[in-house]
């Protein structure tokens, strides 16, 4: 598993040993304090030869700085002091996670130049550093039994050590309890995104889910009788050709008051999809164990929550089915009946995803009245083609929320781009043959999907997040370099901090 880097916060003291690494801002370079470490005309040196100015992403390194007892200073450019955000001091820790591997002790100073008044570097921007090396140590390396691999991860060296040198450290110490929460969140999705479906099942899903409980969460778990009882023929009816069963995972944290209406995540959990009868090409389908990427992320969401014991009633529902071909599947023509006692022409068994989150959103809504319903999925391919790999598609009956949404994606650098509805849309989707069917026409695949799903909700303000894009098989950032991103987890940790708690 990934080797975790230790990391603490001091006050600001020249190490004696070990790396440093120290911040230069584009107008006005070095902090006070950062310029004790160096020997200033090595630097400066280096700064030539280099072309360094301390633009932000640049760096210059220097091996065994002469008249220093260090091995190595790294210096990075940060750009204009006074521009920098949360992001920004995430993606930082990210820079300095990548420049030491394994088995290096750093110091990383944290000053700016003082004449640069909103350049401050308090508890958060320390915490956010700190959390952006976490999130970029993170890899998924459980199944790898050899030692040395190619790229040069040697498993039996140790995990690097952090020191964080700031103004206040005892600050930055209690910021980072919240921060490292959330990228335990994160790095809970990954995990589970990466886990291949002969290990992580529907089964095995609720049981991670479960694990919430020691966190105070409360866990319950419906079975496929429950379910049936419920009526939940939708999604029983794309788990019916798995013999690894059916489950509906409901998490409530209740840290908010005790009258306060919760707000609600819902997640897609298609533990593998085939596609089922209308099955999937061979090309790429091992990228389906990741079609549980919006379960994933809730479940990351709410380990988040209440490990940083978040202000507000929270409630977390996720859908785990597994999408196979068997004998009993479902077949292309089927037609079954949905909690809400609406009817769906099952036309293609692979577009699956609605049909279960047709039953858990309904569900959440009639049980919960929430505030609001989020729900994740990796829904469509159409999406890609749509946005690409650098938005998710957001989609919503409700404007208030888009906006707390689209500005929590921009904070957070999980982007959403939000799409359009409408009744010309939802039109698509009506069937002869029964209330509607699980497929649009060729066109505006992923609009289709979302009219669909907008027929279980009702009134209740919802956003789908299409995140089949941005939560599996994603190109490398500062901050991750795993193939399940984890992406949603501090979007909507944001967008609860933001709106919802206190
Ligand atoms: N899980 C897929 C969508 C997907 C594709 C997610 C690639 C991540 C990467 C979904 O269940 C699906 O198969 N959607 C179909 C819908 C179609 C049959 C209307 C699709 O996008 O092709
Ligand atoms: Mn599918
Ligand atoms: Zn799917």
């Amino acid at each position: 598993m990934t080797t975790r880097p230790s990391i603490t916060f001091a006050r600001h003291a020249a190490p004696k040993k070990g790396s440093a690494v120290l911040l230069s801002a584009e107008d006005g370079g070095f902090g006070k304090a950062a310029k004790a470490y160096g020997p200033a005309d090595t630097l400066k040196r280096a700064f030539a030869v280099a072309d360094f100015s301390g633009k932000s992403g640049s760096s210059v390194e220097v091996v065994a700085p002469q008249g220093s007892p260090l091995d190595r200073l790294v210096v990075l450019g940060v750009g204009k002091a006074a521009n920098l955000k949360e992001f920004d001091w995430l993606k930082l820790g990210g820079q300095i996670a990548a420049q030491f591997r394994k088995s290096a002790e750093v110091a990383v100073v944290l000053d700016l130049p003082e004449a640069k008044a909103a350049a401050k570097v308090g508890g958060a921007e320390a915490a956010a550093v700190a959390a952006g090396i976490l999130l970029r140590s993170y890899s998924f390396d459980k199944y790898k039994t050899r030692k040395d691999d190619a790229d040069g991860k040697a498993a039996d060296k140790k995990p690097s050590k952090f020191v964080i040198h700031c103004a206040d450290p005892a600050a930055a110490k209690k910021a980072f309890a919240a921060a490292e929460a959330v990228a335990d969140g994160v790095m809970l999705a990954r995990d589970l995104v990466n886990e291949p479906a002969n290990k992580l099942g529907p089964l095995e899903f609720a049981a991670e889910a479960k694990a919430l409980e020691k966190l105070g969460v409360n866990v319950e778990i419906l079975t496929e009788r429950e379910m049936t009882k419920l009526g939940m023929g939708a999604l029983l009816g794309v788990a019916q050709g798995s013999p690894r069963g059916a489950r509906l995972v409901v998490m409530q944290w209740n840290g908010g008051k005790a009258k306060d209406k919760p707000v609600a995540f819902v997640g897609k959990g298609v533990t593998f999809d085939t596609g089922g009868n209308s099955m999937k090409p061979a090309g790429s389908m091992e990228d389906m164990k990741g079609d549980m990427g919006g379960a994933a992320a809730v479940t990351g969401l709410m380990h988040a929550l209440a490990t940083r014991k978040a202000k507000a009633n929270v409630v977390g529902i996720i859908g785990l089915v597994e999408n196979a071909v068997d004998g009993n599947s479902q077949r292309p023509g089927d037609i079954v009946t949905s909690m809400s006692g609406q009817t769906i022409e099952v036309l293609n068994t692979d577009a699956e995803g609605r049909l279960v989150l047709a039953d858990a959103l309904w569900y959440c809504a009639q049980r919960f009245e929430p505030k609001f319903m989020v729900n994740l999925a990796t829904l469509t391919g159409a999406i890609m083609v749509a946005l690409g790999q650098f938005h998710a598609g957001l989609f919503s009956n409700d404007d208030e929320l888009s906006a707390r949404l689209t500005e929590a994606g921009l904070a957070t650098q999980e982007r959403l781009w939000r799409m359009p509805m409408g009744p010309d849309y939802d039109k698509l989707i009506d069937s002869k043959n029964a209330d509607m069917k699980n497929i649009g026409g060729r066109f505006g695949g992923s609009i289709s999907a979302a009219q669909f799903l907008q027929r279980f909700v009702k009134d209740t303000p919802w956003a789908h997040l299409d995140i089949a894009g941005v939560a599996l098989s994603s190109p490398p950032s500062e901050i991750n370099q795993s193939w399940g991103s984890g992406f949603g987890v501090r979007l909507l940790d944001r967008l609860v901090r933001d709106h919802y708690e206190g």
